[in-house]
């Protein structure tokens, strides 16, 4: 059995970030969000891992390379355009042969793992198997439609009127059979090849498609709100650890990791909180659920249910709370008069001001 690991697509609604770097690289407790399902793989006893990727091909590479370290052997999967989650597939096509597979979209988290899954499929062996969750608004999502024994009987993408609240959850399992459905498809509405269509297709043709609803949580970490909710969860189970510098003057309260080289002067750090290597953290208070990745500078600040990516520099901001903010930021207070803003935003750059 083989991993399909989709690492390209667009990330539109993680703009400005992933305009410099992909949103599958987005760090959750400092790690990058795709580890976490490298490492479900992995768990599972697969060891061929191909990795679809796209404009972002070289970033992705730099950070998983062969795939050792996760003891995975990885090969990366070109996909000129982010032109659906079926069209990953379809380029996969020699890569994936006759094996069976597991599809994992690389933004996705999932806590508890995909063992039992793998597994299941492994010994029951259905033409696919979809992992679906209840969800308070099913039309923003893939949702399927079960018979009484959860056989699904059909799928739709985004539906106005949902035929139930499950929503596809980003890991599938298929047969070879899946290509041939792939190989019929046409572009949706959008201009992608469905996976839902292509499973559509699999059940039109009277193919077995089980279905497993997980009780655990899981996220889709494509836009912000969710990515924080995320760190926010990996957090809570976070080891505390201080390998770096904590003067006499500051406090740690709760469950804090300070990583080698980090150091922290006059503050007080509330966690669940991660402070990267060689960060330093002055006069400030960083509150609960709040990733600082490496390289930062915190000063005279107050930051709280935040992610910070590597470099960035927030000096006398009183007080930033559910923000992400991206590799060598650059925040400083402005002169007192005239009491205005000054900005420098990159294209689709999201600010809220309180005045
Ligand atoms: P999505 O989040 O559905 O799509 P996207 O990355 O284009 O994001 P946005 O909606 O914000 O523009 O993709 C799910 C995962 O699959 C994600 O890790 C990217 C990956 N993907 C591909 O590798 N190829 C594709 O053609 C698509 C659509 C997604």
């Amino acid at each position: 059995m083989k991993a399909l690991v989709l690492a390209g697509g667009s990330g539109t609604r993680l703009r400005p970030i992933t305009h410099t770097s992909p949103k599958q690289l987005v760090p959750v407790a400092n790690k990058p969000v795709l580890f976490y399902g490298l490492e479900a793989t992995a768990a599972t006893g697969i060891t061929e891992v191909g990795i679809v990727v796209g404009d972002t091909q070289a970033e992705i590479q730099a950070a998983v390379g062969d795939g050792s370290a996760f003891g995975l052997r990885v090969t990366y999967l070109r996909q000129e355009a982010p032109l659906g989650l079926a069209h990953a597939v379809a380029i996969a096509r020699d890569y994936l042969g006759e094996d069976d597979f597991v599809m994992y979209l690389g933004d996705n988290f999932i806590v508890g793992g995909i063992d039992d899954l793998v597994g299941r499929f492994t010994a029951d062996r259905p033409a696919a198997q979809i992992l679906l969750t209840q969800v308070p608004d099913p039309r923003q999502f893939g949702v399927a439609e079960l018979d009484a024994s959860g056989r699904v009987i059909g799928l739709e993408e985004k539906p106005q009127v949902p035929k139930s609240d499950l929503a596809l959850v980003g890991v599938y399992l298929f047969t070879p059979a899946i290509h041939e459905a792939v190989a019929k498809l046409e572009p949706s509405s959008r201009g992608e090849l469905e996976i839902t269509d292509a499973i559509q297709g699999l059940i039109d043709a009277g193919h077995r498609v089980e279905s497993t609803v997980i009780s655990g949580y899981w996220k889709d970490t494509g836009n912000v709100t969710d990515m924080l909710e995320v760190n926010r969860l990996v957090l809570e189970s976070l080891t505390p650890r201080v390998d770096g510098r904590v003067d006499a003057e500051s406090e740690l309260i709760g469950r804090v990791v300070v990583e080698p080289g980090a150091e922290v002067e006059r503050s007080r750090i509330v966690g669940p909180v991660v402070i990267g290597a060689g960060t330093r953290i002055l006069d400030s208070y960083v509150g609960p659920f709040t990733s600082i990745a490496a390289a930062c500078t915190i000063s005279h600040s107050e930051i709280e249910y935040s992610i910070v990516l590597p470099r960035a520099s927030i000096s006398g901001v009183r007080r930033i709370e559910a923000s992400l903010i991206g590799h060598d930021v650059e925040i400083t207070p402005a002169p007192a008069t005239p009491r205005a803003h000054r900005l420098v935003l990159g294209d689709h750059s999201k600010v809220q001001i309180s005045t």
